[in-house]
């Protein structure tokens, strides 16, 4: 006998331009994975973001954390629109989610997939396979500070960083735990020469948990140098940890050294699941190319397969990450990476490799 489905209710949230091409596309590919696996997703759209904000005044309406804290998961696609501040888009939809659910953790990988040329002659793939675990709630991104004296000549901007011992403690030993699983190696970003209060508070930390993880090796490096690092050898990194601007910078970097920000993936995790965690690429809402149907759905969709891990659905997000690769690795890619296929034929390729998987029985 059949057994039922397995459900899971996720939180659809497009948001703006490209953001409404490859978030359908993932949700397409998801709908046609779900059954060969035993999974049945129940997807929940919202049409929040820019356009809901020229209409309302709010990226979101009030009760939109109630609404998504009843779900599963959160997909997103991207938000931001010429025409509203980026300041006011990601600071009203973005950032209240990631805070309000403690999804302290923001996961991206940058792995170098087959066919995919990268702009360094030396990376090839395979030997470019990274997590950088970013620090996601504090940091450099805060609302503490302020504006004096503006319009006049003695016109100043102060802006803190908050470093919780909680906040890097906690975001540390994730990172330290991951490595473990993975090659070993745990490296930290820092500024200790530079930046005198917390980032030398980073390091101390950085320190004790290392004596905790006698398993893990370890090194540090200022931001500067290891971004210089990023690019002259980006195979000698597993596991990356860094503060919240610092993950910021470093992944973007990382995921261009990787062939291209539209394949990038990022996860926002709330590790105790007391919250629903947010799966989103790592690009944002790309108005250049929005409306023409060329958007890479890749980034998208390898964060449905960070999603599908999270659930706990480590199966079907093997065979999804297989026929991503398989399907670039057969030169089906979209502009941004070389290729020219569109949109909706990378999809129906990535369909059409999924449709050829053995069901499993589990
Ligand atoms: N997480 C997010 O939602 C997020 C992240 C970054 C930027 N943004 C917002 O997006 C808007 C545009 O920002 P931006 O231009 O700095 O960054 P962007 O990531 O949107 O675009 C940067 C460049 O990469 C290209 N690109 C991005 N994703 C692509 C994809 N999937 N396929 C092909 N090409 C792709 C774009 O065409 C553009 O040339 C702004 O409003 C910004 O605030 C949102």
């Amino acid at each position: 006998m059949s057994q039922p489905a397995r459900e899971y209710t996720i939180a659809a949230l497009p948001g703006d331009g490209i953001g409404n091409e490859v978030l359908p596309a993932a949700t397409e590919v998801l709908d046609s994975l779900g059954p060969r696996f035993g999974i049945q997703f129940r997807w929940q759209h919202y049409e929040w973001g820019c356009e809901y904000y020229q209409r309302s005044g709010t990226m979101m309406p009030e009760n939109a954390l109630d609404e998504l804290s009843r779900h599963d998961a959160i997909f997103l696609g991207a938000v931001g629109a010429p025409g509203v501040p980026d300041h006011i888009s990601l600071w009203g939809m973005l950032i209240p989610i990631r805070r309000e659910f403690d999804q302290y953790v923001n996961m991206r990988p940058a792995r170098l997939l087959p066919n995919v040329p990268s702009p360094l002659a030396q990376a090839r793939s395979g030997n470019m396979d990274m997590i950088v675990i970013r620090e996601n709630v504090e940091g450099e991104y805060s609302r503490i500070g302020g504006r004096l004296y503006s319009g006049t000549d003695a016109e100043m901007a102060i802006q803190e960083a908050v470093f919780t011992r909680r906040g890097v403690e906690r975001v540390m030993r994730y990172a330290f735990e991951l490595a473990a699983t993975r090659r070993g190696h745990l490296t930290s970003a820092t500024k200790s020469n530079g930046i005198v209060f917390t980032m030398p508070f980073w390091d101390e930390v950085f320190a004790e948990q290392t004596a905790e993880h006698p398993g893990v090796k370890t090194d540090q490096f200022h931001i500067d140098a290891l971004a210089a690092m990023f690019v002259l050898d980006p195979a000698r990194f597993d596991v990356v940890v860094a503060s919240n601007l610092f993950g910021d910078i470093l992944t973007d970097l990382a995921a261009a050294v990787a062939g291209s920000i539209g394949v990038a993936p990022s996860a926002n995790i709330n590790p105790e699941r007391r919250f629903p965690s947010m799966f989103e690429p790592v690009h944002g809402s790309a108005p250049d190319i929005a409306g023409r149907g060329i958007a890479n759905p890749v980034g998208q969709i390898w964060s449905a397969v960070l999603m599908l891990d999270h659930l706990g659905e480590q199966d079907a997000a093997a065979a999804l990450m297989a026929a991503v690769e398989s399907v670039l690795a057969e030169g089906i890619m979209t502009p941004d990476l070389g290729g020219t296929a569109n949109t909706a034929e990378v999809t129906a390729a990535l369909i059409d490799r999924l449709g050829a998987i053995q069901v499993t029985g589990r």
